[in-house]
């Protein structure tokens, strides 16, 4: 039998930068913040290299914004929700100012921006060149540590969602304890906010931290929620391929400084490729990248000329993870490989970050609110996180009132059961091999049979059963979207169909019964 306890505090999945605003913005209304690590530890946001796309500078505006995440996007952003969220950016970066974010600023103030693919202008504030995600996160904790109506659980991972009459009204959580796992505890909530994190990690070539393996997007599509967008994973070129599993990404912000993507014939590949050479769209640089891989000619990122020594310092977490692979990017071009890196997809919401189940909200990159489309523009990621963590806590405020929440003791025996090491690693092969930079039908449909029979195999664990059903969502969007968009490219559909410029929604239900036969 599953210990059952009660809380009146809003139960927020995830420690990330979504999770975390979000709990500051319900204060003072008491909150549960349930963290998988020790605080700090294991959320991609604090990985994040780039920065936060806003219209700061004097010339640039919200809607010049909007329309360049529209035009990404590959036709299926939604244009209401990229107005209202490249609209409240701005509010975004000072709050984080004055919150402690040390942003970067020029003698007279202004925020120095970076320039990133398939942004018109330079648009990405930073945080000592690539330290943005770990400084935003730093001031965070900070402020979370002081707020009296937080209370963060670490070491504790969600498993499930309690779903009553259709609504959503607690988690199942398990502690944490290395390789092992506690027996589940049932915790009903008044309001469970989703902040996980995406599934970059279901992939053998990632940039994510080795947690997010898509864990909170599979739990809400096993409780029966809608998912939007799973076919569109994309894809960073320029991970570094130095051997080392998740691979350190060398920020695009390098190629807006002026670095060149070089193969080891010395040529300059994507000259040919695209107008805008190195700073074409994400995708279409991460397909060129991956088709050097493939016919032997090693991609590699130079920096040398745009940026010398001077690297060390500018850009000080690319250089570190260099070096440490014993490679002085000022002396040797880095070697590149595209990989996993930012979900589309995920539990699909609207403006305030209502799942379709009530009593559930998603914010982050478990969300898929429209924004991203098929190619999500550089930096708008942590702006997402930020902007819809706020419009979450405001439409959650609405409908709790305030209480005086005790702290929730919850007391874990030893005895669940742990994901299977070697089911990971078959899950992570399958995904990479066929539902990775270019796909095929008969290669998903591949996948399609052996992801469920890895989850059939594996299931007793339900933390690998949420991993399954998340890439079980993405082989079988990807396998029914019969067409080349985005991020999602098909050898057998390589063109763009202008009748499938929607969005596709899709539940856990739909997927296990959808056929396997090859288009
Ligand atoms: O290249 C980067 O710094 C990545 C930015 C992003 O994923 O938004």
């Amino acid at each position: 039998m599953t210990q059952v306890s009660e809380t009146q505090r809003v139960v927020i999945v995830g420690a990330g930068l979504g999770g975390l605003y979000a709990a500051l913005m319900l204060a003072p209304r008491p909150v549960l913040v349930i963290s998988p690590e020790t605080l700090g530890e294991g959320a991609s946001s604090a990985w994040a290299q780039g920065g936060i796309a806003a219209a700061m500078a004097a010339g640039d505006s919200p809607a010049d914004h909007a329309r360049d995440t529209v035009n990404a996007g590959a036709g299926t952003v939604d244009p209401e929700i990229a107005r209202l969220v490249t609209e409240a950016a701005r509010r975004h970066i000072l709050d984080l100012t004055e919150r402690g974010t040390p942003f970067d600023r020029d003698a007279a103030g202004d925020y120095i921006l970076n320039f990133e693919a398939a942004h018109s202008t330079a648009r990405v504030v930073r945080v000592k060149g690539d330290q943005a995600g770990r400084k935003i996160m730093e001031t965070l904790i900070g402020v979370v540590r002081d707020t009296p109506s937080v209370q963060v659980l670490e070491r504790v991972a969600a498993q499930g969602l309690l779903v009553e009459n259709g609504r959503v009204c607690g988690v199942t959580l398990a502690q944490l304890d290395g390789e092992n796992v506690s027996r589940p505890i049932t915790l009903r909530a008044p309001a469970v906010l989703l902040a996980g994190g995406g599934s970059g990690g279901l992939y053998a070539k990632t940039t994510n931290p080795p947690r997010i393996c898509g864990q909170v997007m599979g739990l809400a599509a096993r409780a029966g929620a809608v998912m939007a967008d799973m076919e569109f994973m994309q894809f960073h070129p320029t991970a570094m391929d130095l051997g080392l599993d998740p691979a350190p990404l060398a920020t695009e912000a390098l190629r807006g400084e002026g670095a060149r993507l070089v193969n080891s014939e010395g040529v300059h590949f994507m000259d040919r490729q695209h107008p805008l050479a190195e700073l074409a769209p994400r995708d279409i640089v991460a397909r060129a990248v991956f088709a050097e891989a493939q016919a032997g000619r090693r991609p590699m990122l130079d920096t040398r000329a745009a940026l010398g020594a001077e690297i060390h310092a500018r850009f000080p977490a690319v250089a570190e993870a260099c070096v440490k692979a014993g490679l002085d990017p000022a002396r040797a071009p880095i070697p590149i490989a595209a990989a996993a890196h930012y979900h589309m997809g995920g539990v699909a919401t609207d403006a305030q970050g209502r799942a379709s189940l009530p009593g559930l909200w998603v914010c982050g990159e478990a969300a898929s609110t429209g924004l991203h489309g098929a190619n999500r523009l550089a930096s708008n990621g942590v702006l997402e996180a930020l902007v819809f963590a706020r419009r979450a806590a405001e439409d959650i405020a609405t409908t709790l009132p305030t209480s005086g929440a005790t702290p929730v003791p919850l007391t874990f025996a030893p005895g669940g059961t742990a994901p299977d090491r070697d089911g990971i690693a078959q899950l992570r092969q399958i995904m990479t091999q066929h539902v990775g930079v270019r796909r095929t039908g008969a290669g998903l449909a591949q996948a399609i049979t052996r992801i469920r029979a890895l989850d059939a195999l594996h299931g007793d664990s339900p933390d690998f059963a949420n991993m399954c059903a998340t890439a079980l969502l993405i082989a079988t969007a990807a396998h029914k979207r019969q067409e080349s968009r985005g991020a999602h490219w098909r050898d057998d559909f390589p063109s763009t169909n202008p009748d499938l410029a929607r969005r596709m929604h899709l539940t856990l239900a739909d997927a296990s019964l959808w056929k396997k036969e090859p288009a």
